[in-house]
C-alpha cells in the first residue's frame, strides 16, 4: 500500500486541537484512513460495530467489488477460475499467489493426496456424538482435535509448520466431512482413494460402501469441484475475520481454523445454504410457486422475523457472481441427472424473479448470494441438507489458511484487541448481602 497526498483532518467542534490522519491507497478499491494513532493523539476510539466501514487488515488475496458484483482471487476473476481451473489449482493460487504450471500442479496434487488419511484415533472422537449430531458440531470438534496429532508442527510462526498444516487441513477436510456423514448414516468410513481427484475422492468417501464398487460420475465430480472453487475465499467475511483474530494470539493453525468452522455455522453466514434449502422445502410444502407471493409478503413484514435466506450480502449490492455460476452448475447437474423439472429449482428461480422485481428488495439492493442455489445442486448430488455448511467449511479452509498465513507472515501483525464504548455502571461499592 502507499501513502497518498490526500490526508484526513479531524477537527472538533469543542475546540480540541484537530489532527491529520494519513490516507493509504491499495492496488484497487477504497482508500483507507490510518487511525492507529487516533487514541494516542486524541483519547478517542472509533465506533464501528459490525465493521461496516473498517478495514481490519491489508491483504493481497481476494478482492470484491460489491457494486459491480466482481470477485477476484489473486487478481483472477472467479468466472475464469470456475470454468478454466480446478479446486487444487485454486488452492495453489490462494496459498502461494500464482496458478501452478504443469510440474507445479503435479507436485501440489501429489503432496495434498499423500495427506488425505487421518490418524486412526480420530474415529473415536465421533463415537462420543449422538448419531443425529449436526455435522458442524462434529466438524468443530474434529478440526480442533487435529492439533492433538501434530505436535511437531503447530508453531504458527514457523513457515514450515504453517506450510505442512495448510496441506494437512486442505487434504483432510474432505475425509473428516465424509466421516461425519458416514457416522450419521451408520455406515462404515471409507478410506481416501488416492487414484481419484480431490472432488472424486470426496464423492467416493461419501457414497461408496465396502460392499460394492463405486464409480464417480464426472458431471457431479466437476460440479462439486466448482462448488469448492466458488466457496474457497471471500475477503474479510465473519469466519475469516474469526480465524485471523483467533490466530493473532499465536495459537496453532488447527485451533484457528476450528474457530472459523464454528463461526461459519451461523445462519447469517455459511449456515444460510442449509437454511435456504429448508426455506424452499417449506414453501414447496405450503403449495410451491403459487405461495411465493405470500411468502415474500411475510419477509417484507419485519414483525415476521422471516428473511429470504440466500439473499442479501454486506458487500454485494449487485448480483453475487458466485450465485450466477452456481445457477449454471445447477442447470448442468439437474439436466445430467434428468431432473430438469426439479420443483425446488423452479421454485428458487420463481422466488428470485419475484424478489428482484419487488421494490423492497430493489431498494435494499438484495440479490441472491452464493447460498441461494448451492443447496439445490448439493441436494441433487445426494448430499444431505445438514451437511451443506460442512462442505462450505471444507472449501473455505484454504481461504482461511491463506488469510491466516498472510497475517502471520506480515511483520507488522499484532494480536487483535478491539476496545469498546462502555455504557455500564460506573464504580460503586459492594454492600454486605444483608444491606443489598
Ligand atoms: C455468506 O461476508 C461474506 O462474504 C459472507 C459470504 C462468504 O463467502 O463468506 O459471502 C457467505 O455468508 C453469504 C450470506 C448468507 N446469509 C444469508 O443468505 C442470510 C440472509 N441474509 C441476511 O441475513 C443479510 O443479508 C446478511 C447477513 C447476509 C447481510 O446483512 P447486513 O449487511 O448486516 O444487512 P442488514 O441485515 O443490515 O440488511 C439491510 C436491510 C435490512 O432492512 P432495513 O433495516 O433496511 O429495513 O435489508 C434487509 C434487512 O432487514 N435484509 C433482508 C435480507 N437481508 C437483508 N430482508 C429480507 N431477507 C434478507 N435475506
Amino acid at each position: 500500500m502507499k501513502q497518498t497526498e490526500n490526508k484526513a483532518t479531524l477537527s472538533f467542534s469543542n475546540g480540541s486541537p484537530s489532527i491529520e490522519l494519513p490516507i493509504y491507497r491499495g492496488s484497487v478499491g477504497p482508500d483507507v484512513v490510518d487511525i492507529r494513532k487516533l487514541y494516542a493523539q486524541t483519547g478517542l476510539f472509533t465506533y464501528d460495530p459490525g465493521f461496516l466501514s473498517t478495514a481490519s487488515c491489508q491483504s493481497g488475496i481476494t478482492y470484491i467489488d460489491g457494486d459491480k458484483g466482481e470477485l477476484l482471487y489473486r487478481g483472477y476473476p472467479i468466472e475464469q477460475l470456475a470454468t478454466q481451473c480446478d479446486f487444487l489449482e485454486t488452492c495453489h493460487l490462494l496459498l502461494y499467489g500464482n496458478l501452478p504450471d504443469v510440474v507445479g500442479k503435479a507436485k501440489f496434487v501429489k503432496i495434498v493426496t499423500n495427506h488425505t488419511m487421518v490418524n486412526e484415533q480420530m474415529q473415536f472422537f465421533l463415537r462420543g456424538f449422538r448419531r443425529d449430531a449436526h455435522p458442524m458440531a462434529i466438524m468443530t470438534g474434529l478440526v480442533g482435535a487435529l492439533s492433538a496429532f501434530y505436535h511437531d508442527s503447530t508453531d504458527i510462526n514457523n513457515p514450515e509448520h504453517r506450510e505442512i498444516s495448510a496441506i494437512r487441513l486442505i487434504a483432510k477436510m474432505p475425509t473428516l466431512v465424509a466421516m461425519a456423514f458416514k457416522y450419521s448414516a451408520g455406515q462404515p468410513y471409507m478410506y481416501p482413494k488416492n487414484s481419484l481427484s480431490y472432488a472424486g475422492n470426496f464423492l467416493h468417501m461419501m457414497f461408496a460402501t465396502p460392499c460394492e464398487d463405486y464409480t464417480v460420475n464426472p458431471v457431479l465430480e466437476r460440479a462439486l469441484d466448482r462448488i469448492f472453487i466458488l466457496h474457497a475465499d471471500h475477503e474479510q467475511n465473519a469466519s475469516t475475520s474469526t480465524v485471523r483474530l483467533c490466530g493473532s494470539s499465536g495459537t496453532n493453525p488447527f485451533a484457528a481454523i476450528a474457530a472459523g468452522v464454528a463461526c461459519l455455522w451461523g445462519p447469517a453466514h455459511g449456515g444460510a445454504n442449509e437454511a435456504c434449502l429448508n426455506m424452499l422445502e417449506d414453501i414447496q410444502r405450503m403449495g410451491g410457486v403459487g405461495k411465493v407471493g405470500e411468502f415474500i409478503s411475510q419477509v417484507k413484514d419485519k414483525s415476521s422475523g422471516i428473511k429470504l435466506m440466500g439473499f442479501g450480502h454486506r458487500v454485494y449490492k449487485n448480483y453475487d457472481p458466485r450465485a450466477k455460476l452456481m445457477q449454471e452448475t445447477c442447470r448442468e447437474v439437474l439436466s445430467a441427472l434428468g431432473l430438469q423439472n426439479d420443483p425446488l429449482f423452479k421454485l428458487a428461480m420463481a422466488l428470485e424473479k419475484i424478489a428482484l422485481e419487488d421494490d423492497y428488495f430493489v431498494q435494499r439492493k438484495l440479490y441472491p448470494n452464493v447460498d441461494f442455489y448451492s443447496g439445490i445442486v448439493q441436494r441433487a448430488i445426494g448430499i444431505p441438507t445438514s451437511l451443506f455448511t460442512a462442505i462450505f467449511a471444507l472449501a473455505r479452509t484454504v481461504g482461511w489458511i491463506a488469510q491466516l498465513n498472510e497475517m502471520i507472515g506480515d511483520p507488522e501483525y499484532k494480536i487483535g484487541r478491539p476496545r469498546q464504548l462502555y455504557s455500564g455502571a460506573v464504580q460503586r461499592d459492594v454492600l454486605p448481602i444483608a444491606s443489598r
